[in-house]
Parts: C-alpha cells; sequence; structure tokens
C-alpha cells in the first residue's frame, strides 16, 4: 500500500522518539501484520477494575493499531478478538464483548470510511448474538467499495475449526466427485481458510509477554516473524508497533532456504 510520508512523519512526530522513525525502511514493510492483542484482564485487575474494564481500555488501542497500519501503508491488519474457547470465559464477559463489539464496529464505521478500510472477519459469525451478528453484516456492507487496507476481525475463530471446516468442504466436493483427492494442494486448501485471497501474515504482534499462538492462523503464520511485546494490550501503542516492525526489518527472512 502507498505510504503517505507526510501524513506518517506527523502520525511519529512526538518528542525523541519520532527518531524511530528514521530508522524505518518503507521498501521492507510488512504486508500483512497479525495481532494477538493479549492483557486487558491484567491491565484491569492491576488497576483494581473489573476486566470488563480492560476490554474497554483495549479498544482504544485497537483504533491506534488500525490507524498506525494505515500511516505504515499495511496492507491487511488482522486481529485476534475473541476465540472459539472464549465462550468458556464468564457469561457476563462475553456478553459484554459482545455488545463491545458491536458499538465499537458501529462507531468506527467513518474511521473505516475516512482510511478507506475494508473489513473482514475469520470466524463462524453463525453462532453471535443476532445484535452484534446484524452489525457486522452492516460493516461488511457498508466498507466493501473500499479499497485500501483490510482490517480483519477474527470473532469465534479457531485455527483448528478452521482447517476442519476447509478438510470438510474439500471432502465434500471429492464425494460429489467435483474434485479428485489426488489433486489437493496447499493451494485448494488455502481458498477454503478464512484469509483466502489474502497474503500470509509476515509479522504477528503479541501482546503482554505470552509465547504463545493460542490457535491463531496456525497454517497462515508458518514463515511469520514474531514479535512479543511486554505491554499488556490497553498500553500498546504506535511506538511499540513501530518497534515490532522494526524488529521485523532487523531479521533475516530466509522462509526454509539459506541467508541471503
Ligand atoms: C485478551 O485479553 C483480549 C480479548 C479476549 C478481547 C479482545 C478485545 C478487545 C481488545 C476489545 C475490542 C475489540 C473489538 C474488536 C472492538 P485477556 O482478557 O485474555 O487478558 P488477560 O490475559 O490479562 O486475562
Amino acid at each position: 500500500m502507498q505510504v503517505d510520508e507526510e501524513k506518517l512523519r506527523q502520525y511519529f512526530s512526538r518528542g525523541d522518539e519520532g527518531a524511530k522513525l528514521g530508522s524505518l525502511d518503507l521498501s521492507r514493510m510488512p504486508r500483512h501484520v497479525s495481532i494477538i492483542m493479549d492483557g486487558n484482564g491484567r491491565w484491569a485487575q492491576e488497576r483494581g477494575l473489573e476486566r470488563s474494564a480492560g476490554h474497554v481500555a483495549g479498544v482504544d488501542s485497537l483504533r491506534e493499531a488500525v490507524t498506525t497500519s494505515v500511516r505504515l501503508g499495511i496492507d491487511v491488519l488482522s486481529v485476534y478478538a475473541f476465540s472459539t474457547e472464549n465462550w468458556n470465559r464468564p457469561q457476563h464477559e462475553v456478553d459484554l464483548l459482545m455488545h463491545l463489539f458491536a458499538t465499537t464496529l458501529l462507531e468506527e464505521l467513518p474511521l473505516f470510511h475516512q482510511e478507506n478500510v475494508r473489513l473482514r472477519f475469520f470466524g463462524d459469525l453463525t453462532a453471535l448474538p443476532k445484535e452484534t451478528f446484524e452489525v457486522f453484516q452492516e460493516g461488511l456492507r457498508s466498507t466493501q467499495g473500499n479499497d485500501g487496507m483490510v482490517f480483519a476481525l477474527a470473532v469465534n475463530y479457531g485455527s483448528r475449526a478452521e482447517l476442519v471446516r476447509a478438510a470438510r468442504e474439500l471432502a465434500r466436493m471429492s464425494a460429489g466427485g467435483e474434485l479428485d483427492p489426488n489433486d489437493i494442494d496447499s493451494r485448494m486448501l488455502e481458498e477454503k481458510l478464512y484469509t483466502a485471497g489474502l497474503p500470509d501474515p509476515d509479522l504477528l504482534i503479541r501482546s503482554s509477554g505470552e509465547l504463545r499462538l493460542s490457535n491463531f492462523l496456525l497454517w497462515q503464520l508458518a514463515y511469520a516473524e514474531l514479535y512479543v511485546s511486554e505491554r499488556y494490550w490497553p498500553d500498546f501503542s504506535r511506538w511499540d508497533y513501530l518497534q515490532a516492525v522494526l524488529a521485523y526489518q532487523s531479521r533475516n527472512r530466509r522462509f526454509g532456504g539459506i541467508s541471503a
């Protein structure tokens, strides 16, 4: 995606930290950045607040991450908002998250239009409460004409469930005689994943210091560079994001080959 260098400079022009931008190589940007937003609960608990306050604060970080991605010229930003395992949380927390997803999405539609962002979802949306489902459909419809960055929200998403779903679909096609099982290859499987048509993530950022993939994009992250930030998600800022991209640029990606 084209970077507006003037806007980028302005966006990162604050105090001494602005100097970090000088090290950024705009010719080596990740195309797809994925984020596991973790630590909302701990952020809240450390302040003597309800966990839900952490999720509410996390919305601000997410809004900033969307804008940062656009300023950096990222093609795809994908974030893990709710996993297939998150249904096991206390009902009031699940209810709050579902409501927060719906209200936030509606409130942020003007930002998505202003920044030419197109929404996409990974996961089984049919299991979501009606309000959330309908707002998501509205978000998809409303932003489908935008041709800038793709912003993908993984909601009721689990990578194993995604792979099972893809396997079932290919099996159905084979059973129906549409497809010879011997012809199944990686590309065909990828077309059945929620990420169909998108480049694989180049950079995975996880906040709050945990060293896990937590069933997120297992297939797609095969060659991604991993960056773990110690910050809780509500504290994760544009500077942390920039730091992650700089770390990415310092790595030597080999894709299983040998060093250049
Ligand atoms: C992980 O923190 C965070 C989540 C499960 C929810 C992520 C949701 C948001 C950032 C809110 C806004 C999202 C959208 C899409 C509007 P945790 O609760 O697992 O934290 P902990 O590990 O400290 O308990």
